[in-house]
């Protein structure tokens, strides 16, 4: 019964409707003044659009490019984009009258990425390193890094030494990489696409350490039970920005915006929030 009603009530106003267009379309064209007056309207709102134009610049959204793999400098939190390199940035955006903006992608396409334009900025841990100068510029060091070697809690391997014919699992492109490669042989190392792949791996024991950065492997063995980091520093590393060659002004801004943070103790107190003391 209900259902009938509420079918008659639709026909109903379909009718209402019909019968009101029928009504209108005359009636509008008849009135072509007032046809003329909405010309006016959409004129009037070409103004708005120009008014809009007027306003205040949009603040500038910069674009970093980074791989969130790499805890405590970049990684995800659900959907967000969290750790030290994404607070200094959007500390530094900030300085510059802007936002912050994430581009996530793999690390060895950041460079690329910086030369082509394609993000402003490169932070990710980066080293500073002098094949890297010679692609980009690099911005004062806001943090140093230093190369670790992870194993099996049970592993035989205790020192640098006892890695030569060794398998080495390294994140592509990084400088555990080009370490690793260069002091035990490229063919003992293998690339993976994240620190923590080559993790797995260890664990899975298709590889017998793993060489990456202090903080991260810390982060690593703290999340995997069996693995412990070697007394040794390898490595050590100063982190910096990537800027595109071109673009001193850029680069003089970014630097500018670090050491006003680095004075006011911002970037102690980001680095302070994530890497306890030990
Ligand atoms: N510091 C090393 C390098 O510059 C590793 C950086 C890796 N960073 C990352 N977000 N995955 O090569």
């Amino acid at each position: 019964m209900k259902k009938i009603f509420a079918l008659l009530l639709c026909v109903a106003m379909l009718a209402v409707c019909f019968i009101g267009c029928a009504e209108t379309t005359p009636d509008d064209g008849n009135k072509d003044n007032p046809a003329d007056t909405t010309v006016g309207d959409d004129t009037t709102a070409g103004d708005d659009t120009t008014a809009g134009n007027e306003d205040e610049p949009s603040a500038k959204v910069f674009k970093m490019g980074t791989n969130a793999a790499f805890p405590p400098y970049e990684f995800k939190e659900g959907d967000k984009f969290v750790g030290i390199d994404v607070e200094i940035a959007t500390a530094i955006a900030e300085k510059l009258g802007g936002t912050l903006e994430v581009v996530d992608m793999e690390f060895d396409s950041i460079i690329t990425a910086v030369q082509q334009g394609e993000v402003d900025f490169g932070m990710a841990g980066m080293t500073v390193t002098d094949e890297r100068l010679l692609e980009v510029d690099f911005t004062s060091s806001y943090a140093t890094g230093v190369q670790s070697v992870i194993v099996l809690e049970d592993s035989d391997i205790a020192t640098l030494d006892d890695l030569a014919g060794k398998k080495i699992g390294v994140q592509l492109g990084t400088t555990g990489d080009i370490h690793a490669s260069d002091d035990y042989g490229a063919e003992n190392v293998t690339k993976y696409g994240k620190g923590a792949d080559a993790v797995i791996a260890l664990k899975g024991g298709d590889v017998n350490a793993v060489i990456i950065d202090n903080e991260p492997a810390k982060a690593f063995v703290a999340e995997n039970e069996g693995l412990k980091i070697l007394d040794t520093d390898y490595a050590i590393e100063d982190y910096a920005i990537a800027v595109k060659k071109d673009n001193t002004q850029l680069l003089d801004d970014i630097n500018e915006a670090l050491e006003a943070l680095t004075e006011d103790g911002t970037i102690d107190a980001i680095i302070a929030k994530f890497i306890k003391a030990e």
